[in-house]
């Protein structure tokens, strides 16, 4: 996990969290990620990522669409909203975007 510039390990357990940009808000105390509270539309929860496993690193639900509309071609990039705490996550570099 990555955020402002430095690296730290997260352990959790499957559900412990909602989804990871929950978790993310908890940890890290992060005022403007996660504006819409995980309905997927505002775009305020990116991370980039890499390592992420099986059903998780498919994008569905609003996320494609989302990401689409504010121009996000890189498919490391998602919406932290809309990957659940599982262990598709196990290992998986996390990198917050910054905040503006
Ligand atoms: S919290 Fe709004 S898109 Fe993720």
């Amino acid at each position: 996990m990555v955020e402002s510039g430095n690296t730290f390990s997260i352990e959790t357990f499957e559900n412990e969290y909602r989804n990871l940009m929950v978790l993310l808000k908890d940890k890290f105390y992060l005022d403007l990620f996660g504006e819409c509270g995980g309905m997927g539309r505002c775009a305020t929860c990116l991370v980039r990522v890499s390592g992420i496993r099986g059903k998780s690193a498919l994008k569905n639900r609003n996320e494609p669409a989302t990401l689409s509309k504010i121009g996000c071609t890189d498919n490391s990039v998602r919406l932290a909203c809309q990957l659940l705490i599982t262990h598709d996550l196990d290992g998986a570099h996390i990198e917050i975007f910054p905040q503006e």
